[in-house]
């Protein structure tokens, strides 16, 4: 299937109610526009204002929780069960998104912390370098998270740290992308930040939505992983610059530059163990050891053999001890070698 885009120039609250099913997308990102009064964006930003492209459309602070109100209600009604929705966020109005949220029937996940480069310079006080990510999910159906997408269970770093762990924490220190003498909206979020999004939350041909696009990120990065991409910007002339941009936009052309994960991923993640599995495994492990000779072995074959994690396979086994598997020797119980 060729993967579309419908992408508007409209206002996003009255552009969902126009066009947007109830229960049709898969996952929203989006980056409203953070309520600061006056001009004083491009110091938030840290930038140049030269190459910024014009027309950037913000909320004045007092209509701000109203307004968080409203979109944030579309978000609900438009995401499937199932669905995710992460939301870009400076702290000056984050308390409007949280509390717009606590008044729906979306689930927090997580409160992710975006630690970014070229932070705002202060000398009397510390200098502001993060963002806040809100993931929230709409509930009653599982919801899509690729655990495995990025990086493998038994990927290591040099330190024999799980990659996988580092990589799902909730602290991402990702660069903004520094693009001298190139014109950009206010605020463009990273490739690599929309990468890491969009995989775990999304698989090909889901339906992935924008309402405030501003550069287009959200919507280039998802047609260029294989999503359809739908969205809204209200200001004419940022809206022009990034129809432009979609022009070069090769669907599928990103699916190349995501990292592999490396070995196998547990099929049977999260599902439960029935008494006859519980049974094979056991008798596994007792074979599998006897016959490697120790227990962090016999683990890993079983992880591969029955497509569970580790700790999965240690609850699963756990009450198997060493006379049992070797009743020649004596040995304390397996607990105690993790
Ligand atoms: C923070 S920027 C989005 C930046 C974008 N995520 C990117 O990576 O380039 C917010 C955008 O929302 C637009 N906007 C403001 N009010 C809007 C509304 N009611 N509906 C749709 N877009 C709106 C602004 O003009 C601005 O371009």
């Amino acid at each position: 299937m060729m993967v579309k885009y419908k992408l508007y120039n409209e206002d996003c609250i009255e552009g969902c109610k126009k066009y947007i099913n109830d229960d049709s997308v898969d996952l929203i990102v989006t980056d409203p526009p953070y309520g600061i009064d006056g001009d004083t964006l491009h110091k938030h930003y840290n930038r140049d204002e030269d190459y910024v492209i014009d027309g950037y459309v913000e909320i004045p602070k007092k209509e701000y929780g109203e307004f968080s109100h409203k979109w944030i209600k579309q978000a609900e009604r438009i995401l499937k069960p199932g669905g995710s929705i992460y939301v870009v966020s400076g702290y000056t109005n984050l308390f409007h998104i949280l509390d717009a949220f606590r008044d729906t029937s979306l689930k927090e996940m997580n409160h992710i912390i975006w630690k970014y480069n070229f932070g705002v310079y202060t000398k009397k006080k510390y200098v502001s370098s993060h963002y806040h990510i809100l993931y929230w999910i709409k509930p009653r159906k599982k919801h899509t998270f690729n655990t495995y997408s990025r990086c493998g269970p038994r990927e290591k770093d040099e330190n024999g740290g799980s990659l996988n762990y580092q990589d799902r924490e909730d602290v991402w220190i990702i660069n903004r992308e520094y693009k001298p003498g190139k014109t950009k909206n206010k605020n463009e979020l990273p490739t690599n930040l929309l990468k890491k999004i969009i995989r775990y939350s999304s698989n090909e041909n889901d339906f992935v939505c924008d309402l405030f696009l501003g550069g287009f990120s959200t919507a280039i990065v998802s047609i260029g992983m294989n999503r359809n991409a739908i969205g809204f910007e209200i200001s004419e002339n940022i809206y022009e610059h990034g129809m432009k941009k979609m022009k070069d936009v090769k669907p599928g052309g990103l699916l190349s530059t995501l990292k592999k994960p490396k070995g196998s991923i547990p099929f049977n993640q999260g599902n439960s163990w029935s008494e006859g599995e519980l049974m094979h495994v056991n008798e596994r492990y007792v074979e599998i050891y006897r016959k490697v000779g120790t227990k962090g072995k016999a683990i890993e074959i079983l992880c591969e053999e029955f497509g569970r994690g580790r700790f999965s396979i240690m609850k699963a086994i756990k009450n198997k001890n060493e006379e049992e598997i070797n009743p020649n020797q004596s040995y304390s119980k397996i607990e105690d070698y993790f």
